[in-house]
């Protein structure tokens, strides 16, 4: 890296990223994350709230004994029990952080809290000095600083950087800051804080305008040195800024940054489809840095240029952020070994010789369906893997869809619930409406269908196309991801997938509303 000041890269995509109605992930696949985040060198890991409960207190846990290289962060209200719960969960890190936080604008004290100024104050200061007892990485942050009085920001800051905060991150909590503004509060508030160099400035916007990577860029250029941001700007509502936008618009425009990420970019995509593909959010297409036309050139002008001279229409290069990664990597004739090394590169690890059998037994399959495999491929092909043996309730043993012309469709198949084979047949509009339609019949789950959307993995009439369902029942909200050649099949997955985390509801309680 240059000589520039480091901008510290700080992913919350395992906290808020997983407050998206639907995004929740299980305790192995935060830490399938977590990995992938070491490995694109990510400064901090924002792993949970572990008081949230004893799913969210398992995965921050461990993630802090996975991960060496990155420090893995933990979110504690303001509160004592919030704290010791963070501090217990993150005792084995190699590198941990407490990150503490309680609303400073006037709207969230009086109606949500129901606390004066000064008490607010007063909990601040007790919270960092009592995080301070586990570890020296405290990070505070006044929640709503975007809509706070900038006067009240100065006292609670001077205030717990004395108390031996040393990150304060500064969140536009509602997204409704706008650039020249949020830059001007971050410059302001490093001004009259008497001790403000004694700490790193932070931020951590959300997107409700469509403002986060703007916001979040312009404190950059008014002293803010971390970050706060997830992969794919997933996150609360509409999302928290991007974290491959932030990274790229900083090493594309040096000219106007005094600082620099330490990220491998080149690991970007691989961490993009990661995410998706655990949580079901797909990437829409055009989606900057990651979607699958970002590099992608249409038009014969463009086309033409870029073939003369690639600056013409390109500011950044596809294999710097990891596209050109997505070469044909494995075939028919490809072993064990083999498979086993190439997902080792991808940050993908077995924690047992049966999850690499049972990887493999997929790739055989896929691999006789399909000539070449790429790197997006052995994602899609791990994640189904582990879900198979995630003990899930639900199992696809067998289906066959008849669809032809002037025919209604039909399906016929068999799942196994707990362990039990049960058939199952419908007809409907279409092949998947059919197959959905079936396998209710035989769970009968009570929930509705609310999206259902198809993306290609990869090019070409043989790649395998990406489902993902979203199913709502009583207010809770999942998604399900299936991958297949055939998309029948990967809409049966996807289905499955849903109605497996229906059926195991994870309750947690949300950081930012009501008490634990
Ligand atoms: O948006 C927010 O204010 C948060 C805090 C907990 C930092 O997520
Ligand atoms: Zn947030």
């Amino acid at each position: 890296m240059s000589s520039k000041e480091r901008l510290i890269i700080f992913d919350t995509t395992l906290r808020d990223g997983e407050q998206s109605p639907g995004a929740s992930m299980t305790r192995d696949e935060k830490v399938r994350i977590a990995k992938a985040l070491e490995r694109l060198r990510v400064d901090v890991i924002e792993a949970g709230f572990p008081i949230a409960s004893s799913g969210d207190f398992e995965s921050v846990k461990a993630v802090a004994e996975t991960i060496k290289d990155s420090t893995v962060c933990g979110l504690a209200r303001a509160l004592d029990k919030d704290i010791e719960r963070a501090g217990e969960a993150l005792k084995d890190a190699n590198s941990g952080r407490i990150h503490t936080f309680i609303a400073t604008s006037p709207i969230h004290m009086e109606k949500k809290l129901k606390l004066a100024p000064d008490q607010v104050l007063e909990q601040a200061v007790h919270a960092v000095c009592h995080a301070r007892r586990y570890t020296d990485d405290v990070e505070f942050s006044p929640e709503d600083a975007g809509r706070s009085d900038i006067d009240f920001l100065c006292r609670v800051l001077e205030a717990v950087i004395k108390a031996g905060a040393r990150t304060v991150n500064i969140p536009d909590t509602v997204g409704y800051a706008l650039p020249h503004q949020f830059g001007n509060l971050i410059a302001q508030l490093r001004e009259r804080i008497p001790n403000a160099d004694q700490a790193v400035f932070s931020v951590h916007c959300h997107n409700d305008l469509g403002l986060a990577v703007a916001n979040s860029l312009s404190a950059v250029r008014n002293g803010a040195r971390q970050v706060e941001c997830t992969i794919n700007g997933l996150g609360e509502r509409a999302g928290n800024a991007a974290l491959e936008e932030i990274a790229m618009a900083v090493r594309t425009r040096q000219d106007l940054f005094e600082c620099d990420t330490g990220l491998d970019t080149t690991r970007i995509v691989t961490c993009s489809r990661l995410v998706s593909g655990i949580t079901g959010f797909a990437v829409q297409p055009n989606k900057a840095i990651v979607g699958a036309n970002a590099f992608a050139h249409e038009s014969g002008i463009h086309q033409d240029g870029v073939l003369k001279h690639r600056e013409t229409y390109e500011i950044m290069r596809a294999e710097d952020v990891g596209w050109a990664e997505n070469r044909m990597v494995l075939g028919k004739h490809s072993g064990r070994n083999a498979l086993r090394a190439r997902l080792g590169e991808l940050g993908v690890t077995f924690a047992s010789e049966e999850e690499l059998n049972a990887a493999f037994s997929r790739f055989k399959d896929l691999a006789d369906k399909k000539h070449e495999i790429f790197d997006q491929d052995l994602q899609a092909l791990v994640t189904d893997a582990t879900l198979d043996l995630a003990n899930e309730r639900v199992k696809l043993v067998s289906m066959k869809v008849c669809s032809e012309t002037g025919e209604t469709p039909r399906a016929d198949l068999v799942l196994a619930v707990d362990g039990e084979e049960e058939p199952g047949t419908a007809i409907g509009g279409g092949p998947v409406d059919a197959t959905f339609r079936a396998i209710e019949s035989i769970v009968n789950s009570g929930t509705l269908l609310k999206l259902y959307s198809v993306n290609a993995i990869t090019s070409g009439t043989d790649a395998q196309g990406e489902v993902t369902v979203r199913l709502e029942k009583a207010g809770q909200i999942v998604n399900g991801a299936g991958a297949d050649t055939d998309i029948v099949i990967a809409s049966a997955k996807a289905y499955i997938n849903a109605i497996n985390k229906i059926l195991h509801p994870r309750t947690r309680s949300h950081p930012q509303i009501g008490d634990v």
